[in-house]
């Protein structure tokens, strides 16, 4: 049976641990994350465990990452559930600061990352990839990991953070984690949960039009019909649609004709308020 591990809310618990660690020569590799944990984080913890002796997860819900108009008021909390669950994965240490450890008074700096960062989610969430790379900068200094491992399923995101490492030589490596998805292949997701039974009947429809478009594009077919499909369908199921793209898997850019680069199928919609994202690769 797993302890429960101990939870850091200042700098100087998190250092204290990790200075143990070392003094042990011991690597440790951080999963971050905003709590709400689901099957989805704990399978990041798992490969984080492949990676490195011991595992930090962080969790903070980082409010510099939300519009005005977003969710962070309702964003799920439920720390004792997210504490069993990393309990039940042997994670070695929760790295659960407050706002004011995170923020303090004149706070002000923010790093606003380019480059993959540039439209998809950013034509909706402006202001989202300067928060999430601040607190990941911000998170990989304080923890000092020798590596972290993000989710395929925020694709854009993970290539913004290997991005942000790269062009800062920051020294970790990044790990992308496979999407874990429900049997009906809806990806899994904090916010699942606010979807109604007819919503949560026609969420797995995000998923099945990218797999159409991938299917076309491997085939060598005509990926702009297959996409304008795609919308069609997901319209026809009760999606707003936000974007449905084929883009380079590495820049995020559009494809080059001819250019036999990997490629990534990826998606946006709401249905009713709530907004759901998935990617496929092609
Ligand atoms: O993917 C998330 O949960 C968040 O964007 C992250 C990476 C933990 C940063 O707050």
């Amino acid at each position: 049976m797993n302890r429960t591990p101990p939870v850091a809310r200042t700098l100087a618990e998190l250092h204290a641990t990790i200075r143990l660690w070392h003094a042990a020569g011991e690597t440790h590799a951080l999963v971050p994350t905003m709590g709400a944990l689901h099957e989805g984080h704990l399978a990041l913890v798992r490969l984080a465990q492949t990676h490195a002796h011991r595992v930090v997860a962080s969790i903070f819900v980082n409010p510099t990452q939300f519009a005005p108009d977003e969710d962070l008021a309702r964003y799920p909390r439920d720390e004792a559930d997210d504490l069993a669950k990393l309990t039940s994965v042997g994670c070695d240490l929760v790295w659960a600061p407050e706002l004011a450890e995170m923020y303090p008074a004149g706070f002000a700096t923010r790093i606003v990352p380019a480059g993959a960062a540039a439209g998809l989610e950013s034509d909706y969430r402006p202001d989202f990839f300067a928060g999430v790379a601040t607190i990941c900068t911000k998170l990989f200094l304080q923890a000092a990991p020798a590596a972290a491992v993000f989710g395929e399923k925020d694709y854009q995101q993970l290539c913004v953070v290997r991005q942000i490492v790269r062009d800062l030589n920051l020294p970790l490596t990044i790990i992308g984690a496979p999407t874990i998805r429900e049997p009906d292949g809806l990806a899994l997701s904090s916010r699942n949960r606010y979807l109604s039974p007819d919503q949560r009947h026609s969420a797995p429809a995000l998923h099945s039009a990218i797999e159409a478009i991938a299917r076309a594009a491997a085939e060598g077919g005509d990926i702009e019909a297959a996409t304008l499909e795609a919308v069609r369908v997901l319209t026809w199921k009760g999606f707003q649609v936000d974007y449905v793209t084929v883009r380079d898997a590495e820049t995020l850019g559009r494809p080059q004709a001819n250019a036999y680069r990997p490629l990534r199928v990826l998606a946006a919609g709401r249905l009713g308020s709530t907004r759901l994202i998935d990617n496929v690769p092609a």
